[in-house]
């Protein structure tokens, strides 16, 4: 297909508005992105109705900035395109319906984009540090880590993919931002996480579920474990208490209660080996599922891809090479989603007017 064809892509799904102008499916024109983060941090996780609200206020500013570099503003536009699904209904409905109006008022094409695909094709992307860096070659083994998603898919071709496995719970960023929540830390969970393990020293193994023969995953148990961590340490703080096992329970509260901070050793060193315990599960079942299909490489995907170790440990053990993209394109972004709406389209592929929000929707060739 022609490589001047002009994408202008939005994403809407969970808390970032974001829109994007994308030439040839690989070249950044524009990548604008919008954070709710400081409105949600206050709540401690994100709101959806709160989510929703912010979509509204800031898609139009957010679209004026992404359009700003185009010398003939939106006649340089050949086609719209918007993520439907998996996200937030609310959120979705914002970035869904301001695309299909801007395609249907200038008459362009409209491209529907599933957000996990798009995740993925932040990795066909062009960037200042590697502007020439060629095209992954099929197959390839995917892993998508984000805060909604954790799966391992193996693509044969643009829009053929293969589900290898994927959580039975919790998604791994849900996992470091409900483990950062027990220790205490600031939300975002993942970037607190990987901040507090950083120098931390060994010493705690949390447990790993391999569940075996499945390329599926499980984190609900390691979160347990670590609360159980958590409920020894204070126990062990209660029994040393002045009066312990004198009846001190019934003077009142307990010495140490669930509110009182937890020791900056013992937060680093959970969050070690939390984050020791999920790369290392990530990890040997993408490096198996690479060799089992004789990927030519590894992609990373998804906002759990900003994590350091599993970039790291990765690249140390994977058979082939792997690809992750900068950090910024890694988190939620319109770039990526221009780039999929650009090999869907080249495909043949395109969407009308009545393509709903699908929030549940899984990864699945079409
Ligand atoms: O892809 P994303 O921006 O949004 C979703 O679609 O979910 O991913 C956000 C998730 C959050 O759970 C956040 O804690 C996690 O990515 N995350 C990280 C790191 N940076 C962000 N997890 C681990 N280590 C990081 N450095
Ligand atoms: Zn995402």
């Amino acid at each position: 297909m022609d490589t001047d064809f002009t994408i202008l892509a939005i994403e809407t799904s969970c808390d970032e508005t974001a829109a994007a102008v994308i030439r040839g499916g690989r070249t950044i024109i524009s990548n604008v992105v919008a954070s709710q983060i400081d409105e949600h941090r206050r709540y401690g996780g994100i709101v959806p109705e709160v989510a929703s609200r912010q979509h509204i206020l800031t898609i139009n500013a957010v679209l004026h900035d992404a359009l700003r570099p185009l010398p003939g503003g939106w006649n340089d536009i050949h086609a719209v395109a918007a993520t439907y699904g998996p996200g937030l209904a609310g959120a979705l409905m914002t970035g869904l319906n301001v695309a299909k109006a801007i395609a249907w008022i200038r008459e362009l094409p409209f491209i529907g984009v599933n957000h996990i695909e798009a995740h993925i094709y932040a990795n066909w992307l062009l960037t200042d540090a590697q502007p020439d860096a060629p095209e992954p070659q099929f197959p390839v083994v995917a892993l998508v880590v984000s805060g909604g998603h954790t799966l391992l898919a193996l693509l044969e071709g643009h829009g053929r993919y293969r589900m290898l496995g994927q959580t039975r719970d919790d998604a791994a960023g849900e996992a470091f931002d409900k483990v950062a929540r027990l220790l205490g830390l600031g939300f975002p969970g993942g970037p607190a996480i990987q901040k507090a393990a950083e120098n931390a020293p060994g010493g705690v193994t949390l447990p790993r579920a391999w569940l075996r023969d499945s390329y599926d995953f499980s984190f609900s148990g390691l979160k347990t474990a670590v609360l159980h961590q958590i409920r020894e340490y204070r126990a062990r703080e209660a029994a040393l208490q002045p009066g312990a096992g004198k009846g001190a329970g019934k003077r009142g509260a307990p010495a140490t209660t669930d509110a009182t901070p937890l020791p900056p050793a013992i937060v680093a060193r959970l969050a070690r080996a939390f984050q020791e315990s999920v790369v290392d599960v990530l990890v040997t079942k993408t490096v198996e599922a690479a060799r089992a299909f004789g990927a030519t490489e590894v992609l990373l995907a998804g906002g759990v891809a900003a994590n350091l170790r599993l970039r790291e440990e990765l690249h140390r053990r994977s058979p082939v090479p792997v690809r992750v993209p900068p950090i910024a394109l890694c988190t939620d972004n319109a770039a990526m989603i221009g780039a999929a709406a650009f090999y869907r389209f080249d495909a043949g592929k395109q969407d009308g007017w009545d393509l709903d929000v699908q929030p549940n929707l899984p990864l699945q060739a079409g």
